[in-house]
């Protein structure tokens, strides 16, 4: 006879409860089930499309809202990296709720009647990328509409022709009519979500690369699964991790989310610096008053990295812990001297950010330890702060060489990305300060790119790197000496 498996508390849950364009939904998921697979494949909703899989196109862009710092906010994602776990207590608006043949909403017709569409598979995402740009300012600029955009490609259409229809849409549209009504009277029930927060634990489905999923409601419960399960991989965004999902086919036993942990998601000033919760998205970051006012450098940096999609769920410890030479954020955050609160079952510790890359993509975290926060002390008015980015694109593109740079008095610090196997601090300045002329920079500069070895690979060879070492400390040096 079958017996029903026993399930400690933990694998209590499967289902969770969410609102899809306007309905309550409460679905039982896949663990680690994409937004984009749960819609297409087990929903049978095709207006989401799918082309690369991996956060590059834009294709499967849809929005989802939920209460933030007070209010209600529409953001655009990646459907295919984000995991449908993680729509609890959310509303997902698809291209389905917006508009249909014989109703079409008006982002949809502006787009029409400006021949913004050709073969119509880019489409839905620009449409919500749309959407989600004009329900958060209801008369963007250009450079705000060219910012919300930057993460959907069209192959065959031109990028004049949507610009347009979105440039009439800021210009002459009452932005009253956007955000449709039954929109509007979810957002109060999105404040009062009462469901308990779900856990997504094992099915019997295995088309997916990942057995369990876990969303802790606390930091106390993460660690307390970190402890019972150090073979755990945290998920915050899940910009990295799902990628290796879906492309690599990587498999994951257990994913734990920390992405809904109230606790990680605060931005607060101590005396020490500002901290920076662990759950804190690029997008969070870019709109703190704190941040734009004692880290201006960051929101810039923030601005550059992947696409709006991306920089809505991805979060600045994760491209720490990620450890990659060439995560963007952190030649920044080495020259800020950042710290990073780590903690474990019963234990926490703090470590300076410059000794947590040990080799590459290797760290110092311990097993059942994972980031609390970043703490980075804010640095006096007088110091010049800025960092640099080389990539092919200006956007969605990780750079080939990165770089930051502080002078304040006597003392330069230069950090460097994808010139070694962890991210570095430049030992050559050191002693060379005060640096005063042309000549002096040029030569810094060029003991610089011969102090590391950078690789050949695919996105530029050595040569290369080192000139773009070059290049970077130079226009340091022009902007700095004005
Ligand atoms: C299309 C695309 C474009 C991108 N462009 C850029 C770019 O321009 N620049 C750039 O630097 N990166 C880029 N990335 C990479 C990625 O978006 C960033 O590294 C992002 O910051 C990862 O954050 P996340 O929250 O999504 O991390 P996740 O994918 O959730 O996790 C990444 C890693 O960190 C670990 N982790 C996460 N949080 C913690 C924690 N609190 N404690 C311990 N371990 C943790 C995870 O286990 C995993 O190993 C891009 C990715 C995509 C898909
Ligand atoms: S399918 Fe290309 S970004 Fe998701
Ligand atoms: S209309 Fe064909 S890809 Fe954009």
């Amino acid at each position: 006879m079958l017996q029903t498996p026993k399930r400690s508390p933990e694998y209590r849950y499967n289902e969770i409860s969410f609102f899809l364009n306007g309905k309550k939904q409460i679905v039982r998921l896949s663990p680690g089930i994409s937004t984009l697979d749960f819609l297409n494949k087990k929903l049978q909703m095709y207006g989401t499309k799918c082309s690369c899989n991996e956060g590059d196109c834009g294709a499967c862009t849809v929005v989802i809202s939920y209460p933030r710092d007070g209010g209600i906010v529409y953001e655009a994602i990646n459907s295919c990296l984000y995991p449908a776990a993680k729509l609890h207590g959310k509303h997902l608006i698809t291209v389905e709720g917006l508009g249909s043949p014989e109703d079409l909403h008006p982002i949809q017709r502006a787009l029409l009647e400006h021949h913004g569409t050709q073969c119509g598979y880019c489409t839905p995402g620009f449409v919500m990328s749309l959407f989600a740009l004009l329900a958060s300012i209801p008369h963007p600029d250009t450079e705000s509409i060219m910012a919300a955009l930057e993460g959907n490609l069209c192959r065959c259409t031109g990028y004049q022709s949507i610009l347009n229809a979105a440039q009439e849409l800021s210009k002459n549209f009452d932005p009253a009519g956007i955000v449709p009504a039954w929109c509007r009277k979810i957002e109060s029930q999105l404040f009062t979500f009462k469901d308990v927060a779900q856990t997504v634990s094992a099915t019997s489905d295995t088309l997916y690369s990942i057995e369990q999923y876990m969303k802790p409601e606390n930091c106390q419960q993460l660690a307390l699964l970190l402890d019972k399960h150090p073979e755990a991989v945290i998920i915050a965004g899940g910009t990295d991790i799902m990628v290796m999902v879906n492309i690599a086919r990587r498999k994951f036993e257990l994913l734990i989310d920390l992405s809904e942990i109230s606790e990680l998601k605060n931005i607060q000033v101590k005396n020490d610096g500002v901290h920076i919760g662990a759950a804190v998205t690029y997008s969070r970051i870019m709109d703190s008053g704190i941040i734009k006012s004692d880290l201006p450098e960051l929101v810039r940096l923030c601005r550059l990295i992947a696409s709006q999609q991306i920089r809505n769920f991805g979060t600045l410890a994760g491209n720490i812990a990620n450890a990659s030479p060439i995560g963007d954020s952190l030649p920044l955050l080495l020259v800020y001297d950042a710290r990073l609160r780590l903690e474990s079952l019963g234990a926490t510790r703090e470590i300076p950010l410059r000794e947590f890359f040990l080799d590459y993509r290797k760290t110092a975290l311990q097993k059942g330890e994972y980031i609390r926060e970043i703490i980075i002390p804010i640095p006096p008015r007088e110091a010049f702060i800025r960092s640099l980015k080389t990539a092919k694109r200006k956007s969605v593109d990780i750079s080939s060489v990165a770089s930051a740079i502080r002078i304040q008095g006597e003392s330069v610090i230069l950090a460097l990305g994808g010139v070694a196997a962890t991210p570095v601090i430049s030992s050559v300045f050191s002693s060379s300060v005060p640096l005063m002329d042309g000549k002096a920079w040029q030569a810094v500069a060029q003991a610089v790119a011969e102090e590391f070895s950078p690789l050949s690979d695919v996105r530029g060879s050595a040569d290369y790197r080192r000139k773009m070492i070059i290049n970077h400390i130079l226009q340091y040096a022009e902007e700095y000496h004005g």
